[in-house]
C-alpha cells in the first residue's frame, strides 16, 4: 500500500510539530500547513525536519480563507496526493474578558479556529470519500468543555468544533471515515507561556498531575485516533488535561 499522506494545519507551532513529527514516525507522508507570514519560519522548520530524515512537506494557506483552503489542497493533490488524514490544528487566542473584548477579537478567533474546520475539510473531504477511507481530528480545547475565564472568543470555538465533529461523523461513518476531537489542557507552548506567570502558575496548581502537558502527549493520542486501530472510535472527545476537568 502506498503511503497515506497527513495534513495538519498550523503544523509547525507548538502541538502541530509534535503531531507532524510523530505522525511522520508512523509511516505518513505529512504536510504541514503555515500562513505565509511565518515563510521564514517555515522554511526553517522544514530544513531541520528534513535533516532529521522525516518524510514532511509544507503547505501555506491562510485557514480561516476558503478560497486559500481551496488553492491549498488543490496544490497538495497534484504535488503530494491525496489527504487520508486531516488534523484541524491550527488555532490562535485573543483573550481578554468579554467587557473589554472588541468584535475583531471575537471575530478573529471564530474565523482561525472554527470557520477554519469548515474551510479544510470541506476541501479534503471527497477525497477521503473516493478512497473509503478517512481520519478527521478536531484539535479543541479543556477550555471548549469547561469555559475560562477571559476566554469567551475561544471557548466558544473550541466548544463548536466538537458540535462539529458529532454532526459530521454520524453522516460520514459508514464510509469509513472517522471525525473525532481531542481537548488537550494547557500544554508547554508558546500560547500558554503568552499567559502572564502569575495566571499562570495559579492555572498549573489546580492541574492535579501538577504540571503542563507535553506536545507529544497530544501527538500519541492522534497517531492512535489517524491509526486502522481506532476504526471504531467516532463523534467522541478526547480529554487530555491532566485531570484539569473530569467530565
Ligand atoms: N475567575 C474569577 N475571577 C478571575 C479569574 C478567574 N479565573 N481570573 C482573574 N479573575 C479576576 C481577577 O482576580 C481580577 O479581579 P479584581 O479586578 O477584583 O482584582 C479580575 O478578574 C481581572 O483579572 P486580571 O487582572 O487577570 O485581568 P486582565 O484584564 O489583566 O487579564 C486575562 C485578563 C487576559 C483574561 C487574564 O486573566 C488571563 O490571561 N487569563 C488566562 C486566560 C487563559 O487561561 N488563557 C488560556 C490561553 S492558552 C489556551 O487557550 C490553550 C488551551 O487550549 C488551554
Amino acid at each position: 500500500m502506498s503511503k497515506r499522506i497527513a495534513l495538519v494545519t498550523g503544523g509547525i507551532g507548538g502541538i502541530g510539530s509534535g503531531i507532524c513529527r510523530q505522525l511522520a514516525t508512523d509511516g505518513f507522508t505529512v504536510v504541514a500547513n503555515y500562513i505565509k507570514a511565518e515563510e521564514a519560519k517555515a522554511q526553517a522548520w522544514l530544513a531541520i525536519e528534513r535533516a532529521a530524515g522525516r518524510d514532511i512537506h509544507i503547505a501555506e494557506g491562510d485557514v480561516s480563507n476558503f478560497d486559500s483552503c481551496t488553492t491549498m489542497i488543490n496544490k497538495i493533490r497534484s504535488d503530494v496526493g491525496f489527504v487520508s488524514v486531516l488534523v484541524n490544528n491550527a488555532g490562535i487566542t485573543k483573550d481578554g474578558v468579554f467587557k473589554k473584548m472588541p468584535l475583531e477579537n471575537w471575530m478573529d478567533v471564530l474565523n482561525i479556529n472554527l470557520n477554519s474546520v469548515f474551510n479544510v475539510t470541506k476541501n479534503v473531504v471527497d477525497d477521503m470519500l473516493v478512497q473509503g477511507w478517512g481520519r478527521v481530528i478536531n484539535m479543541s480545547s479543556v477550555n471548549g468543555q469547561k469555559g475560562q475565564f477571559g476566554q469567551t472568543n475561544y471557548s466558544a470555538a473550541k466548544a463548536g468544533m466538537h458540535g462539529f465533529t458529532k454532526a459530521l461523523a454520524q453522516e460520514i461513518a459508514s464510509k469509513g471515515i472517522t471525525v473525532n476531537t481531542i481537548s488537550p489542557g494547557y500544554i508547554g507552548t508558546e500560547m500558554v507561556m503568552a499567559i502572564k506567570q502569575e495566571v499562570r502558575d495559579q492555572i498549573i496548581s489546580t492541574i492535579p498531575v501538577g504540571r503542563l502537558g507535553k506536545p507529544e502527549e497530544i501527538a500519541k493520542l492522534v497517531s492512535y485516533l489517524a491509526s486502522d486501530d481506532a476504526s471504531f472510535i467516532t463523534g467522541s472527545n478526547i480529554a487530555i488535561n491532566g485531570g484539569l476537568h473530569m467530565c
